[in-house]
């Protein structure tokens, strides 16, 4: 494996008869080329297989040997070698059949030494051209990947495209990406592309990460491997380079080329150092974001406990509430995003109750019509103080939802069934199971029996009937530790009903 410095072009001229061989050679004396003749057909292919060229020259009937097998030859060896074969037999069939091999052109003998020149010319602008794309290409790939970050946080989303296009760019079967925490120096993310590759214990292996580590080297390193090729182990090329962020290693990328002499050319270089920058800003903003995220998380906190502060009837409800609602939510299958949204929801679900006086938070006895006006105004309220500050807006939903009711009743707005957002309807059965389990200071928390009672009977009625099943599915698992949250232990036998049960409930 080699990286191509801007070098002559490399030919290599294949012909049984020498004098052909050598007359070639002669009439490219005076172009600026590197030319290696052969005229023993087994001989040019050991050569090529050690030797990646940029132009081949092969007679098409060689004894035993075929320029077919020249052909292959020097493209397993590097897939853009320009091959032109020629031949004194030509017939349509096999101009058809070389080309559809991945000959580049056919010429016919006996030809005029000029037109193996302008061919040789041609194939090698041809190449040329050919390199050139992908460098622009792999530029255009960078910009659409570049576009992710200014587009949205889905960091994983977008390290993920870097990775395909570094596959794309350098014609890799696959790429691996590993990062590492650059003090602990532990492995902290593995991604390939594709998913499940063969090779993944070569593209994910630590091991081609501490082979930089100390070391400071900036440049990628370039190693063959054994890779797999179905059932068969063939040698390949490792690509490794490494991320570099503010000069502390995290991490690098790998990239399985599929020839053991594959070569790199200078604008594939760029490329790869563009896409490995790429990587490092994802991976240096994911970092910026988690530290915003937690400052965040932090100040929403703050107020959930303000809140709290306030109503004494539900110290600690919002804990619970996040803890109940992450569980029903991973029964469901809820996304990464659906999942941090909802912890901000659920902290924020009852802000609106900062606008509610002390004496209606607190008020032991029933409240009156108009204090309960007030108090059914907070989700309104709530939204009120959340709506101009961006980060909170995820929370929304969670908070003008969460007093609906799934048969209309509910409020502020009075929506009924799927009209109601999913995060108001989880949130609900949570909320209200807490509400009965939890000690208040005027009576000690439900028994459990009595909690689930009141989301079965009011399943369809205050509750979407999904979420019960769901809640009721991860009690039943024993997601819940009723000790962790409610400093009790309970009796779970309500869960399992005796067929007797609920042959005498149908
Ligand atoms: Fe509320």
């Amino acid at each position: 494996m080699t990286i191509v410095p801007a070098s002559k072009p490399r030919l290599v001229i294949v012909d049984d008869e020498r004098h052909i061989c050598e007359i070639i050679v002669e009439s490219l004396a005076g172009e600026d080329y590197d030319v290696e003749s052969f005229a023993d057909a087994e001989k040019a292919i050991a050569y090529l297989k050690d030797q990646p060229v940029d132009l081949v020259l092969t007679d098409l009937v060689m004894g035993d040997i075929s320029g077919v097998e020249v052909l292959e030859a020097a493209h397993a060896t590097q897939a853009d070698t320009v091959v032109i074969l020629m031949t004194a037999y030509p017939t349509v069939q096999t101009a058809v059949s070389v080309l559809k091999k991945g000959a580049y052109d056919l010429l016919v003998k006996p030809f005029k030494l000029e037109v193996v020149r302008a061919a040789v010319k041609r194939g090698l602008a041809h190449q040329k051209l050919s390199r050139d794309n992908v460098n622009l290409r792999g530029q255009v790939e960078f910009l659409k990947a570049a576009n992710g970050v200014n587009v949205g946080v889905d960091h994983e989303r977008y390290l993920a495209t870097v990775l395909s296009s570094c596959r794309t760019e350098l014609r890799a079967v696959a790429a691996g990406l590993i990062e590492i925490d650059p003090k602990t120096r532990r492995v902290i993310r593995r991604l390939e592309d594709p998913e499940q590759h063969e090779c993944r214990d070569i593209l994910l292996d630590e091991r081609t990460i501490t082979e930089f580590i100390g070391k400071k080297v900036l440049e990628p390193r370039i190693s063959s491997c054994q890779g797999r090729q179905g059932d068969n182990m063939v040698e390949q090329t490792l690509v490794s380079s490494p991320i570099y962020i503010r000069n502390r290693l995290h991490g690098l990328i790998n990239l399985l080329l599929p020839t053991r002499f594959a070569r790199l050319y200078p604008g594939q270089m760029d490329v790869l150092a563009i896409l490995t920058n790429a990587a490092g800003s994802a991976i240096v903003n994911q970092k910026l974001y988690q530290n915003v995220r937690s400052a965040f998380i932090q100040a929403i906190k703050a107020l959930a406990n303000a809140v709290e502060a306030r109503d004494k009837y539900t110290a600690g409800h919002t804990d619970r509430v996040i803890k109940l609602a992450e569980q029903v939510a991973m029964h469901l299958r809820w996304s990464k995003r659906q999942m941090e949204t909802m912890t901000v929801g659920c902290m924020l679900h009852d802000i609106g109750k900062i606008g509610v006086p002390d004496s209606i938070l607190n008020k032991p006895e029933q409240l009156d019509e108009r204090e309960r006006e007030i108090m059914r105004n907070h989700p309104l309220v709530g939204v009120r103080i959340v709506r101009e500050i961006e980060l909170f807006k995820p929370a929304i939903p969670y908070i003008i939802s969460h007093h609906e009711r799934y048969d209309g009743t509910g409020y502020p707005k009075g929506l009924k069934g799927t009209e109601i957002p999913i995060e108001g309807r989880l949130l609900s059965v949570v909320d209200t199971f807490d509400a009965i389990m939890s000690d208040r200071p005027y009576r000690k928390g439900a028994q459990l029996a009595t909690a689930v009672s009141e989301l079965v009977d009011n399943r369809g009625k205050q509750f979407d009937p999904e979420m019960v099943d769901a809640f009721l599915e991860v009690l039943r698992r024993g997601a819940v530790s009723f000790v962790d949250l409610y400093g009790r232990d309970v009796d779970t036998t309500c869960l399992f009903p005796s067929p007797a049960t609920e042959a005498v409930s149908v």
